[in-house]
């Protein structure tokens, strides 16, 4: 009797244990857990992902709930008016993504944002709802729970619908995003009916923020599924709004809005599987090409981040952006386009033997020049007790997309438009890329950077990153697989390390100016490379299976002040 007694205690305290959540910020020191881990740029966000898989989620059901809780708690680019990707790759082997890039809206036009002398009237490509494109987030979500979700998805809507309800703290982050932007609150007021207090004043850190109408937007999308967004209701708000505010979005945009279920890329680097996100982005066939350029050397020998590794990085990059520009847009619009011959082997062996070991190599200057673009988006990363992995990288383009809230709906549109190369054959260095694959079409995705990659080894997945950052998201994204694979770090080693970014044109490499050493950036200048210092650069939220001893390690960015990685 006694023994059983102890043996039951001991079995409720084990359970105890065992859903006891593990948390932690940004750092050095992965998070290990057990049964699942969450990694997101939102700790309210990654909490919520735990939770389902505790319900005995799996990893997509856990992405989807991350998703929209990030919709609510994380709105710089967390979002529903938004859209993305999603990279799956199973225990099993099975391997697929989910292309949920907003479109061009049917009205849309090559010249749309072009004046009469032929430049981009007021930036109308970056503001203004004729920036926005049809919104790909609730579908592509829609889709991926179809397809591989396990729980119901009325379960997995539902803490976003109670968290807006609810309402969640003021944090710093969204304290000073809040305010930065407080000039477009004052101008649009259904903005400001959602990021002002009922009396117009500022939200104070520490407020709780209720977002009433998102709440019920939510409710829909719990209720109804896809349709929720796409049609009835919210589909008829959306669209009289568009139509009373000089917008084009019609409501047969949104009804034919489908999220598109792709082949991922794949690429190998030194033995392990690179998984990535096919165009619409660009990301993950740039980060094979740049891979496959960079196995031929022994980059370990060199040193992390020594003059000689960010010199043979930067001419990957340099090449790799090169054929970005010159060749990727939406596969749907681009039939011809040679992403083989880019991810192939003999092709990087090409591009390596025009490198020269000491020397900068000079980026052509009639070609495809570096456009802005915002760097506000997110990524988070999800493992589940049977080694499943999600990788997901979405946004609204810009911090908050268009400021735009759609009005009755409560939730952000984006600004994805200015993704589109808007004027048509100019190509320069001050910032124009006019190339053909990714001008502007009705129902065409803009060619996006954002790379959510799965790395695998004998068909297994080993561990999921993927950044922020705009066109730096593929150079972060490749450091961190760098950073692993090369030079053996940790996940939270390889997500915290200092990062460099270039682009092909301009011909200049950033650094984070906090990362480098004086005497490290003076001989990769005395190479012939320029050097500008900048802030942080992207913010990769990772996980990683070691099978070894079967645990799984997570991390979140330091980058990031709300993230945390949450594991169980
Ligand atoms: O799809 C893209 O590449 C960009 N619209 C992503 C925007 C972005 O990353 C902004 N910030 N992090």
């Amino acid at each position: 009797m006694k023994m059983r007694s102890i043996s039951k205690t001991f079995v409720v305290a084990l359970t105890l244990l065992l859903s006891i959540t593990l948390f932690a910020e940004g750092g050095r020191t992965p998070l290990r857990a057990k049964n699942g881990i969450v990694t997101s740029a939102s700790h309210i966000a990654s909490q919520v992902g735990v939770d389902i898989l505790k319900q005995g989620g799996n990893a997509v059901d856990a992405a989807v709930a991350t998703a929209f809780a990030l919709a609510v708690t994380w709105p710089t680019a967390g979002n529903i008016g938004g859209g993305g990707f999603m990279v799956y790759h199973g225990d099993d082997g099975h391997a697929t993504t989910f292309d949920f890039r907003e479109k061009a809206p049917l009205a849309s036009t090559e010249r749309m944002y072009l004046g009469l002398d032929g430049l981009v009237v007021d930036n109308s490509n970056h503001r203004s709802l004729l920036s926005v494109g049809v919104p790909g987030t609730v579908a592509g979500m829609y889709k991926a729970h179809q397809e591989l979700g396990k729980l119901p998805w009325a379960d997995l809507v539902a803490p976003a619908v109670k968290l807006a309800r609810e309402g969640i703290p003021i944090t710093w982050e969204l304290y000073s995003g809040f305010r930065s932007n407080q000039s477009f609150w004052d101008q649009y007021p259904s903005s400001g009916a959602v990021f002002l207090k009922e009396d117009g004043s500022a939200y104070e850190l520490g407020d709780t923020w209720v977002q009433s109408d998102l709440a019920a937007t939510l409710q829909l999308i719990q209720d109804q599924g896809r349709d929720g967004f796409y049609k009835g209701k919210n589909a008829k708000m959306l669209a009289d709004f568009m139509r009373a505010n000089g917008g084009i979005i019609t409501e047969e945009d949104l009804e034919k809005y489908e999220a598109v279920e792709r082949e991922p890329v794949r690429g190998t680097y030194r033995g392990y599987e690179i998984v990535s996100m096919p165009p619409p982005s660009s990301g993950g066939v740039v980060i094979i090409e740049m891979l496959n350029i960079l196995e031929g050397y022994d980059l370990a020998s060199y040193g992390h981040n020594s003059a000689q590794y960010l010199h043979l990085l930067t001419e990957s990059m340099r090449r790799s952006y090169a054929d970005r520009a010159e060749y990727l847009g939406d596969p749907d619009f681009n039939e011809s386009m040679p992403l083989d011959r880019l991810m192939d082997k003999d092709y990087a062996a090409t591009l390596r033997a025009s490198i020269d070991m000491d020397k900068a190599s000079v980026s052509d200057e009639n070609e495809y020049a570096g456009i802005y673009e915002s760097e506000e988006t997110t990524h988070y990363s999800v493992v589940d007790k049977d080694g499943n992995m999600v990788s997901v990288t979405y946004t609204l383009e810009n911090g908050y997309g268009s400021r735009i809230v759609a009005e009755g709906g409560g939730y952000l549109l984006n600004n994805e438009m200015g993704d589109f190369n808007a004027v048509p054959g100019v190509t320069n260095r001050n910032g124009q890329i006019g190339t053909t694959p990714n001008l502007i079409e009705p129902e065409k995705r803009m060619l996006s950077s954002m790379s959510p990659t799965i790395v695998a080894r004998d068909g297994k997945p080993v561990f999921a990153v993927g950044s922020p950052g705009g066109r730096t998201i593929i150079n972060t994204t490749a450091q961190a697989i760098l950073n692993l694979i090369d030079f053996g770090m940790n996940i939270a080693e390889s997500v915290e390390a200092p990062r460099i970014h270039h682009q092909w044109l301009p011909d200049v490499t950033s650094f984070e100016g906090l990362g480098f050493s004086d005497d490290t950036l003076r001989l990769y200048e005395e190479k012939g490379h320029q050097v500008r210092a900048r802030g942080e650069q992207g913010s990769v939220m990772g996980v990683y299976y070691d099978r070894d001893s079967d645990i799984f390690l997570g991390a979140a960015d330091s980058r990031a002040g709300d993230g945390a990685v949450v594991g169980y």
